[in-house]
Protein backbone atom coordinates (compact mmCIF):
# COMPACT_ATOMS: atom_id res chain seq x y z
CA UNK A 1 0.00 0.00 0.00
CA UNK A 2 1.27 3.41 -0.82
CA UNK A 3 2.34 5.60 2.16
CA UNK A 4 2.62 9.40 2.44
CA UNK A 5 4.96 11.63 3.34
CA UNK A 6 4.55 15.15 4.66
CA UNK A 7 7.55 17.88 4.06
CA UNK A 8 7.48 20.99 6.08
CA UNK A 9 9.85 23.73 4.96
CA UNK A 10 11.89 25.06 7.73
CA UNK A 11 11.38 28.62 7.20
CA UNK A 12 8.39 29.19 5.62
CA UNK A 13 6.17 26.35 7.05
CA UNK A 14 4.80 25.59 3.54
CA UNK A 15 3.88 21.62 3.45
CA UNK A 16 3.83 19.36 0.66
CA UNK A 17 2.56 15.86 0.83
CA UNK A 18 5.03 12.96 -1.21
CA UNK A 19 3.51 10.04 -1.90
CA UNK A 20 5.68 6.99 -1.31
CA UNK A 21 6.18 3.72 -3.78
CA UNK A 22 8.53 0.56 -3.16
CA UNK A 23 9.90 2.27 -0.08
CA UNK A 24 11.08 5.26 -2.78
CA UNK A 25 10.03 8.17 -3.73
CA UNK A 26 10.35 8.52 -7.57
CA UNK A 27 12.77 12.17 -7.41
CA UNK A 28 11.00 13.22 -10.48
CA UNK A 29 7.96 13.73 -8.42
CA UNK A 30 9.75 15.95 -6.15
CA UNK A 31 9.38 18.37 -9.30
CA UNK A 32 5.97 18.73 -9.08
CA UNK A 33 6.45 20.45 -5.50
CA UNK A 34 7.57 23.49 -4.69
CA UNK A 35 8.68 25.66 -1.82
CA UNK A 36 9.20 29.46 -2.57
CA UNK A 37 8.60 29.07 -6.05
CA UNK A 38 11.81 26.68 -5.80
CA UNK A 39 11.44 22.93 -7.32
CA UNK A 40 12.30 20.62 -4.34
CA UNK A 41 14.65 18.59 -5.22
CA UNK A 42 17.30 15.74 -3.31
CA UNK A 43 20.47 16.82 -2.36
CA UNK A 44 22.77 13.57 -2.34
CA UNK A 45 26.92 13.82 -3.07
CA UNK A 46 28.43 10.45 -3.70
CA UNK A 47 24.40 9.23 -3.74
CA UNK A 48 24.24 7.88 -0.78
CA UNK A 49 20.48 7.58 -0.54
CA UNK A 50 19.40 7.79 -3.97
CA UNK A 51 18.71 4.68 -6.20
CA UNK A 52 19.19 5.83 -9.59
CA UNK A 53 17.75 1.82 -11.01
CA UNK A 54 16.11 -1.49 -10.44
CA UNK A 55 18.47 -4.18 -10.29
CA UNK A 56 17.70 -8.12 -10.69
CA UNK A 57 21.82 -8.59 -10.55
CA UNK A 58 23.42 -8.40 -7.12
CA UNK A 59 21.97 -7.91 -3.75
CA UNK A 60 23.95 -6.90 -0.72
CA UNK A 61 22.60 -6.36 3.02
CA UNK A 62 25.18 -3.99 4.78
CA UNK A 63 24.31 -4.23 8.09
CA UNK A 64 24.10 -7.91 8.17
CA UNK A 65 27.38 -8.04 6.10
CA UNK A 66 25.53 -10.10 2.88
CA UNK A 67 26.35 -10.42 -0.62
CA UNK A 68 24.29 -12.35 -3.44
CA UNK A 69 24.56 -12.84 -6.57
CA UNK A 70 21.18 -13.60 -8.52
CA UNK A 71 19.86 -14.96 -5.33
CA UNK A 72 22.87 -16.96 -4.21
CA UNK A 73 25.15 -16.04 -1.39
CA UNK A 74 28.97 -15.25 -2.10
CA UNK A 75 30.19 -17.95 0.28
CA UNK A 76 28.54 -20.52 -1.82
CA UNK A 77 29.35 -19.71 -5.19
CA UNK A 78 33.22 -19.42 -3.85
CA UNK A 79 32.90 -22.50 -2.71
CA UNK A 80 31.30 -24.57 -6.11
CA UNK A 81 32.00 -22.67 -8.93
CA UNK A 82 34.49 -21.10 -11.20
CA UNK A 83 34.34 -17.49 -12.53
CA UNK A 84 33.19 -18.27 -15.67
CA UNK A 85 30.61 -20.21 -14.05
CA UNK A 86 29.70 -17.01 -12.08
CA UNK A 87 30.00 -14.39 -14.82
CA UNK A 88 27.78 -16.68 -17.16
CA UNK A 89 25.06 -16.54 -13.92
CA UNK A 90 25.69 -12.76 -13.43
CA UNK A 91 25.16 -12.63 -17.22
CA UNK A 92 21.94 -14.70 -17.61
CA UNK A 93 19.89 -14.62 -14.45
CA UNK A 94 20.64 -18.93 -13.83
CA UNK A 95 23.57 -20.65 -13.29
CA UNK A 96 24.55 -22.80 -16.56
CA UNK A 97 23.26 -26.24 -17.32
CA UNK A 98 26.71 -28.84 -17.90
CA UNK A 99 26.10 -28.40 -21.65
CA UNK A 100 25.20 -24.13 -21.49
CA UNK A 101 28.75 -23.84 -19.66
CA UNK A 102 30.82 -25.79 -22.05
CA UNK A 103 29.47 -24.54 -24.91
CA UNK A 104 30.57 -20.87 -22.96
CA UNK A 105 34.13 -21.68 -21.66
CA UNK A 106 34.69 -22.77 -25.17
CA UNK A 107 32.92 -18.90 -26.70
CA UNK A 108 35.58 -17.45 -24.19
CA UNK A 109 38.44 -19.51 -24.84
CA UNK A 110 37.65 -18.57 -28.94
CA UNK A 111 38.08 -15.04 -28.03
CA UNK A 112 41.41 -14.69 -26.02
CA UNK A 113 43.54 -13.32 -28.51
CA UNK A 114 43.84 -9.47 -29.15
CA UNK A 115 44.60 -7.85 -32.31
CA UNK A 116 47.70 -7.94 -33.40
CA UNK A 117 47.75 -4.07 -34.14
CA UNK A 118 46.47 -3.68 -30.30
CA UNK A 119 50.08 -4.66 -29.94
CA UNK A 120 51.71 -1.66 -31.43
CA UNK A 121 49.59 0.46 -29.42
CA UNK A 122 50.49 -0.99 -26.29
CA UNK A 123 54.26 -0.63 -27.33
CA UNK A 124 53.72 3.35 -27.85
CA UNK A 125 53.20 3.28 -24.08
CA UNK A 126 56.45 3.87 -21.78
CA UNK A 127 57.84 0.73 -20.08
CA UNK A 128 56.72 2.74 -16.57
CA UNK A 129 53.46 3.15 -17.67
CA UNK A 130 50.63 2.02 -14.84
CA UNK A 131 48.77 -1.19 -16.45
CA UNK A 132 45.33 -0.04 -15.42
CA UNK A 133 46.13 3.23 -17.90
CA UNK A 134 47.35 0.50 -20.52
CA UNK A 135 44.12 -1.57 -19.52
CA UNK A 136 41.72 1.25 -19.91
CA UNK A 137 43.39 2.83 -23.30
CA UNK A 138 43.27 -0.76 -24.63
CA UNK A 139 40.13 -1.49 -23.89
CA UNK A 140 38.62 2.12 -24.87
CA UNK A 141 40.86 0.90 -28.16
CA UNK A 142 38.45 -2.47 -28.56
CA UNK A 143 36.05 -0.09 -29.89
CA UNK A 144 37.70 0.61 -33.18
CA UNK A 145 38.34 -2.87 -33.63
CA UNK A 146 34.86 -4.30 -33.24
CA UNK A 147 32.63 -1.48 -34.36
CA UNK A 148 29.74 -4.10 -34.15
CA UNK A 149 29.48 -3.22 -30.59
CA UNK A 150 27.71 -0.48 -31.33
CA UNK A 151 24.70 -2.21 -32.15
CA UNK A 152 23.94 -2.53 -28.44
CA UNK A 153 19.98 -3.05 -29.22
CA UNK A 154 20.92 -6.05 -31.22
CA UNK A 155 21.17 -9.10 -28.98
CA UNK A 156 23.74 -11.09 -31.03
CA UNK A 157 25.97 -8.32 -31.22
CA UNK A 158 25.54 -7.11 -27.54
CA UNK A 159 26.93 -10.61 -26.59
CA UNK A 160 29.40 -11.03 -28.83
CA UNK A 161 30.92 -7.65 -27.37
CA UNK A 162 30.76 -9.31 -24.10
CA UNK A 163 31.97 -12.74 -24.79
CA UNK A 164 34.88 -10.85 -26.54
CA UNK A 165 35.42 -8.27 -23.45
CA UNK A 166 35.37 -11.16 -20.92
CA UNK A 167 37.40 -13.22 -22.83
CA UNK A 168 40.23 -10.48 -23.68
CA UNK A 169 40.91 -8.89 -20.37
CA UNK A 170 42.73 -11.49 -19.34
CA UNK A 171 45.40 -11.26 -22.11
CA UNK A 172 45.48 -7.68 -22.35
CA UNK A 173 46.26 -7.64 -18.10
CA UNK A 174 49.24 -10.50 -18.50
CA UNK A 175 50.49 -8.00 -21.26
CA UNK A 176 50.17 -4.75 -19.43
CA UNK A 177 51.97 -6.97 -16.44
CA UNK A 178 54.85 -8.10 -19.05
CA UNK A 179 55.27 -4.88 -20.58
CA UNK A 180 56.20 -3.53 -17.28
CA UNK A 181 58.83 -5.94 -17.28
CA UNK A 182 60.11 -6.24 -20.54
CA UNK A 183 59.20 -9.32 -21.06
CA UNK A 184 57.78 -10.70 -24.58
CA UNK A 185 53.93 -11.33 -24.70
CA UNK A 186 53.01 -15.07 -24.09
CA UNK A 187 50.03 -16.30 -26.47
CA UNK A 188 46.52 -17.72 -24.52
CA UNK A 189 47.06 -21.31 -24.20
CA UNK A 190 43.61 -22.83 -25.35
CA UNK A 191 43.84 -26.29 -23.38
CA UNK A 192 44.07 -24.29 -20.05
CA UNK A 193 40.96 -22.95 -18.07
CA UNK A 194 40.61 -19.00 -17.79
CA UNK A 195 42.11 -18.79 -14.17
CA UNK A 196 45.16 -21.38 -15.38
CA UNK A 197 45.37 -19.39 -18.60
CA UNK A 198 45.66 -15.81 -17.35
CA UNK A 199 48.24 -17.23 -15.13
CA UNK A 200 50.15 -18.91 -18.00
CA UNK A 201 49.90 -15.65 -19.70
CA UNK A 202 51.83 -13.67 -16.94
CA UNK A 203 54.27 -16.12 -15.85
CA UNK A 204 55.91 -18.31 -17.99
CA UNK A 205 58.89 -17.99 -19.31
CA UNK A 206 60.94 -19.27 -22.46
CA UNK A 207 62.67 -22.02 -20.72
CA UNK A 208 60.13 -22.28 -17.87
CA UNK A 209 56.49 -23.20 -18.65
CA UNK A 210 54.21 -22.04 -16.27
CA UNK A 211 54.07 -25.05 -13.55
CA UNK A 212 50.25 -24.84 -12.87
CA UNK A 213 49.58 -25.09 -9.42
CA UNK A 214 46.28 -26.21 -8.68
CA UNK A 215 45.36 -24.59 -5.05
CA UNK A 216 47.18 -21.91 -6.62
CA UNK A 217 44.68 -21.79 -9.69
CA UNK A 218 41.97 -22.29 -7.40
CA UNK A 219 42.61 -19.21 -5.51
CA UNK A 220 42.67 -16.78 -8.31
CA UNK A 221 39.27 -18.47 -9.33
CA UNK A 222 37.74 -17.69 -5.47
CA UNK A 223 39.43 -14.38 -6.09
CA UNK A 224 38.32 -13.43 -8.98
CA UNK A 225 34.22 -14.49 -7.97
CA UNK A 226 34.20 -11.85 -5.29
CA UNK A 227 35.54 -9.23 -7.17
CA UNK A 228 32.85 -10.12 -10.54
CA UNK A 229 30.05 -7.81 -8.76
CA UNK A 230 29.07 -5.56 -6.59
CA UNK A 231 25.90 -3.69 -7.60
CA UNK A 232 26.29 0.17 -7.89
CA UNK A 233 29.85 0.72 -7.17
CA UNK A 234 31.41 3.79 -8.20
CA UNK A 235 32.89 1.99 -11.39
CA UNK A 236 29.59 0.58 -12.10
CA UNK A 237 27.95 3.71 -12.33
CA UNK A 238 30.21 5.07 -14.06
CA UNK A 239 29.89 1.96 -16.76
CA UNK A 240 26.03 2.90 -16.69
CA UNK A 241 26.29 6.70 -16.88
CA UNK A 242 28.01 6.33 -19.95
CA UNK A 243 26.03 3.93 -21.41
CA UNK A 244 23.29 6.14 -20.86
CA UNK A 245 24.73 9.11 -23.87
CA UNK A 246 24.25 5.38 -26.07
CA UNK A 247 27.99 4.11 -25.98
CA UNK A 248 29.17 0.78 -26.68
CA UNK A 249 30.48 -1.60 -23.87
CA UNK A 250 34.05 -1.45 -24.75
CA UNK A 251 34.01 2.73 -24.22
CA UNK A 252 32.01 2.31 -21.09
CA UNK A 253 34.19 -0.88 -19.51
CA UNK A 254 37.37 1.78 -20.38
CA UNK A 255 35.55 4.37 -18.04
CA UNK A 256 34.75 1.80 -15.54
CA UNK A 257 38.33 1.29 -15.65
CA UNK A 258 39.31 5.00 -14.89
CA UNK A 259 37.11 5.13 -11.72
CA UNK A 260 37.99 1.40 -10.30
CA UNK A 261 41.95 2.74 -10.62
CA UNK A 262 41.19 5.26 -7.97
CA UNK A 263 42.42 4.69 -4.31
CA UNK A 264 39.24 5.16 -2.48
CA UNK A 265 37.48 2.33 -5.14
CA UNK A 266 39.70 -0.68 -6.46
CA UNK A 267 43.10 1.06 -5.92
CA UNK A 268 42.93 0.31 -2.28
CA UNK A 269 44.29 -2.85 -1.95
CA UNK A 270 47.68 -1.39 -3.90
CA UNK A 271 47.66 1.46 -0.96
CA UNK A 272 47.09 -1.27 2.03
CA UNK A 273 50.27 -3.10 1.23
CA UNK A 274 51.82 1.18 0.70
CA UNK A 275 50.05 1.56 4.54
CA UNK A 276 51.64 -2.13 5.84
CA UNK A 277 54.99 -1.28 4.78
CA UNK A 278 55.35 2.22 5.98
CA UNK A 279 53.99 0.95 9.34
CA UNK A 280 56.70 -1.66 8.93
CA UNK A 281 56.45 -3.63 12.09
CA UNK A 282 53.84 -5.14 14.43
CA UNK A 283 55.36 -2.59 17.40
CA UNK A 284 54.44 0.56 15.12
CA UNK A 285 50.40 -0.41 14.84
CA UNK A 286 49.36 1.64 17.78
CA UNK A 287 51.01 4.64 16.89
CA UNK A 288 49.67 4.20 13.22
CA UNK A 289 46.23 3.39 14.79
CA UNK A 290 47.14 7.08 16.63
CA UNK A 291 47.56 8.69 13.41
CA UNK A 292 44.50 7.24 11.69
CA UNK A 293 42.19 8.66 14.87
CA UNK A 294 43.40 12.12 14.83
CA UNK A 295 42.86 12.28 11.47
CA UNK A 296 46.23 12.48 9.88
CA UNK A 297 45.53 9.32 7.60
CA UNK A 298 43.00 6.85 6.81
CA UNK A 299 43.40 2.64 7.62
CA UNK A 300 42.97 1.45 3.60
CA UNK A 301 41.17 -1.68 3.37
CA UNK A 302 38.44 -0.58 6.17
CA UNK A 303 35.56 1.12 5.72
CA UNK A 304 32.89 1.00 2.99
CA UNK A 305 29.89 2.69 2.24
CA UNK A 306 27.51 -0.25 2.01
CA UNK A 307 28.62 -2.42 4.60
CA UNK A 308 28.48 -1.47 7.92
CA UNK A 309 29.61 -4.80 9.14
CA UNK A 310 32.47 -7.60 8.08
CA UNK A 311 32.60 -7.19 4.33
CA UNK A 312 31.63 -11.32 4.00
CA UNK A 313 34.25 -10.95 0.34
CA UNK A 314 36.90 -10.00 3.18
CA UNK A 315 36.11 -13.02 4.93
CA UNK A 316 36.33 -15.52 2.39
CA UNK A 317 39.63 -13.83 1.47
CA UNK A 318 41.23 -14.15 4.67
CA UNK A 319 40.23 -18.08 4.94
CA UNK A 320 42.25 -18.39 1.67
CA UNK A 321 45.49 -16.26 3.10
CA UNK A 322 46.95 -19.45 4.78
CA UNK A 323 46.66 -22.02 2.06
CA UNK A 324 48.16 -19.69 -0.86
CA UNK A 325 50.94 -18.80 2.07
CA UNK A 326 51.52 -22.65 2.18
CA UNK A 327 52.10 -22.92 -1.50
CA UNK A 328 53.89 -19.33 -1.93
CA UNK A 329 55.88 -19.14 1.40
CA UNK A 330 54.63 -16.16 4.04
CA UNK A 331 53.99 -12.63 3.21
CA UNK A 332 55.89 -10.94 6.54
CA UNK A 333 53.12 -8.24 6.34
CA UNK A 334 50.29 -10.39 7.34
CA UNK A 335 51.79 -9.93 11.07
CA UNK A 336 51.25 -6.08 10.50
CA UNK A 337 47.11 -6.64 9.24
CA UNK A 338 46.29 -9.02 11.59
CA UNK A 339 47.88 -6.81 14.20
CA UNK A 340 45.75 -4.11 12.70
CA UNK A 341 42.45 -5.78 12.08
CA UNK A 342 42.78 -6.68 15.63
CA UNK A 343 43.15 -2.67 17.05
CA UNK A 344 40.54 -1.68 14.42
CA UNK A 345 37.89 -4.56 15.39
CA UNK A 346 38.54 -3.14 19.48
CA UNK A 347 38.77 0.38 19.15
CA UNK A 348 35.62 2.89 20.07
CA UNK A 349 36.90 4.93 16.54
CA UNK A 350 36.51 1.82 14.32
CA UNK A 351 33.42 0.40 16.37
CA UNK A 352 31.08 3.63 16.82
CA UNK A 353 31.94 4.25 12.83
CA UNK A 354 30.95 0.60 12.02
CA UNK A 355 34.45 0.20 10.10
CA UNK A 356 35.72 -3.39 9.51
CA UNK A 357 37.86 -5.09 7.12
CA UNK A 358 37.01 -4.36 3.18
CA UNK A 359 37.58 -6.94 0.57
CA UNK A 360 40.36 -4.74 -0.16
CA UNK A 361 42.74 -5.47 3.27
CA UNK A 362 44.06 -8.97 2.71
CA UNK A 363 43.13 -9.12 -1.22
CA UNK A 364 47.08 -7.29 -1.39
CA UNK A 365 48.77 -9.74 1.05
CA UNK A 366 47.61 -13.13 -1.60
CA UNK A 367 48.70 -11.15 -4.57
CA UNK A 368 52.32 -10.17 -3.38
CA UNK A 369 52.70 -13.76 -2.43
CA UNK A 370 51.35 -14.69 -6.14
CA UNK A 371 54.21 -12.76 -7.83
CA UNK A 372 52.46 -9.60 -8.03
CA UNK A 373 53.68 -6.10 -7.84
CA UNK A 374 51.48 -3.58 -6.57
CA UNK A 375 50.74 -1.75 -9.31
CA UNK A 376 48.91 -5.12 -10.88
CA UNK A 377 46.68 -5.44 -7.74
CA UNK A 378 43.68 -3.32 -9.55
CA UNK A 379 44.06 -4.97 -12.72
CA UNK A 380 43.55 -8.14 -10.85
CA UNK A 381 40.42 -6.54 -9.48
CA UNK A 382 39.10 -5.39 -13.21
CA UNK A 383 39.66 -8.24 -14.94
CA UNK A 384 36.54 -10.46 -13.11
CA UNK A 385 34.66 -7.05 -12.63
CA UNK A 386 34.13 -6.81 -16.38
CA UNK A 387 31.77 -9.40 -16.10
CA UNK A 388 29.80 -7.40 -13.38
CA UNK A 389 29.71 -4.12 -15.78
CA UNK A 390 28.46 -6.51 -18.96
CA UNK A 391 25.86 -7.78 -16.42
CA UNK A 392 24.85 -4.20 -15.71
CA UNK A 393 25.70 -2.84 -18.84
CA UNK A 394 23.02 -5.24 -20.24
CA UNK A 395 20.36 -4.74 -17.28
CA UNK A 396 21.15 -0.75 -18.32
CA UNK A 397 20.61 -0.78 -22.12
CA UNK A 398 17.18 -3.27 -21.88
CA UNK A 399 15.75 -1.70 -18.88
CA UNK A 400 12.69 1.38 -20.21
CA UNK A 401 12.95 3.38 -17.60
CA UNK A 402 16.28 4.76 -17.92
CA UNK A 403 17.60 7.77 -19.09
CA UNK A 404 20.63 10.24 -20.25
CA UNK A 405 22.23 10.29 -16.11
CA UNK A 406 22.11 13.67 -15.84
CA UNK A 407 22.06 15.01 -12.05
CA UNK A 408 21.03 18.45 -10.95
CA UNK A 409 22.92 21.12 -9.12
CA UNK A 410 21.88 23.43 -6.51
CA UNK A 411 23.53 26.61 -7.75
CA UNK A 412 25.35 29.05 -5.29
CA UNK A 413 27.06 31.14 -7.66
CA UNK A 414 26.49 34.56 -8.50
CA UNK A 415 23.36 36.13 -9.59
CA UNK A 416 23.29 37.32 -13.32
CA UNK A 417 25.64 40.68 -13.28
CA UNK A 418 27.17 43.05 -16.04
CA UNK A 419 29.77 42.73 -17.80
CA UNK A 420 32.93 44.55 -16.60
CA UNK A 421 35.51 45.27 -19.82
CA UNK A 422 38.82 44.15 -19.19
CA UNK A 423 40.01 48.04 -18.73
CA UNK A 424 37.82 48.60 -16.30
CA UNK A 425 38.14 45.93 -13.71
CA UNK A 426 40.22 46.77 -10.64
N1 LIG B 1 40.01 4.97 8.13
C1 LIG B 1 39.69 5.90 9.06
N2 LIG B 1 38.51 6.52 9.15
C2 LIG B 1 37.60 6.20 8.23
C3 LIG B 1 37.82 5.23 7.23
C4 LIG B 1 39.09 4.62 7.20
N3 LIG B 1 39.39 3.71 6.28
N4 LIG B 1 36.73 5.12 6.46
C5 LIG B 1 35.82 5.97 6.95
N5 LIG B 1 36.35 6.62 8.04
C6 LIG B 1 35.66 7.58 8.89
C7 LIG B 1 35.53 8.94 8.22
O1 LIG B 1 36.65 9.76 8.53
C8 LIG B 1 34.25 9.44 8.81
O2 LIG B 1 34.52 9.87 10.14
P1 LIG B 1 33.75 11.16 10.74
O3 LIG B 1 32.31 10.78 10.78
O4 LIG B 1 34.39 11.39 12.06
O5 LIG B 1 34.04 12.29 9.75
C9 LIG B 1 33.38 8.20 8.92
O6 LIG B 1 34.32 7.11 9.06
C10 LIG B 1 32.50 7.96 7.71
O7 LIG B 1 33.33 7.95 6.56
P2 LIG B 1 32.91 8.40 5.10
O8 LIG B 1 34.13 8.81 4.33
O9 LIG B 1 31.79 9.38 5.20
O10 LIG B 1 32.32 7.05 4.53
P3 LIG B 1 32.06 6.73 3.02
O11 LIG B 1 30.96 5.74 2.99
O12 LIG B 1 31.90 7.97 2.23
O13 LIG B 1 33.45 6.06 2.57
C11 LIG B 1 35.11 4.57 1.93
C12 LIG B 1 33.63 4.74 2.27
C13 LIG B 1 35.33 3.15 1.40
C14 LIG B 1 35.51 5.55 0.79
C15 LIG B 1 35.94 4.84 3.19
O14 LIG B 1 35.59 3.96 4.23
C16 LIG B 1 37.45 4.76 2.93
O15 LIG B 1 38.05 5.76 2.50
N6 LIG B 1 38.07 3.57 3.18
C17 LIG B 1 39.47 3.39 2.89
C18 LIG B 1 39.64 3.10 1.40
C19 LIG B 1 39.20 1.70 1.07
O16 LIG B 1 39.58 0.74 1.72
N7 LIG B 1 38.47 1.59 -0.04
C20 LIG B 1 38.02 0.29 -0.56
C21 LIG B 1 36.53 0.13 -0.49
S1 LIG B 1 36.07 -1.57 -0.78
C22 LIG B 1 36.40 -1.82 -2.43
C23 LIG B 1 35.41 -1.23 -3.30
O17 LIG B 1 34.23 -1.69 -3.27
O18 LIG B 1 35.76 -0.31 -4.05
Amino acid sequence: MADTLLIRHPASGAETELTITDASIRAAELRRFNIGGEPLATFDPGFTNTAACHSAITYIDGDAGVLEYRGYPIATLAEHSTYLEVAYLLLNGELPTATELTAWEDRITTHRRVPEELKTVLAGFPASAHPMTILMSSVAAFFSFYPDARNFDDPASRSRAIARLIAKMPTLAAYAFRKGRGEAYVAPEDDLGYCANFLHMLFAQPDRPYEEHQHLVRAMEVLFILHADHEQNCSTNAVRSVASSGNDLFTCCSAGIGALHGPLHGGANEAVLKMLREIGSVDRVGEFIEGVKAGRTRMMGFGHRVYKNYDPRAKIIKSSVEDVFEITGVNPLLKIALELERYGLDDEYFVSRRLYPNVDFYSGLIYEALGFPPEMFTVLFAVPRASGWAAQYQEFITDPEQKIARPKQIYTGHSTRDYVPIGARG
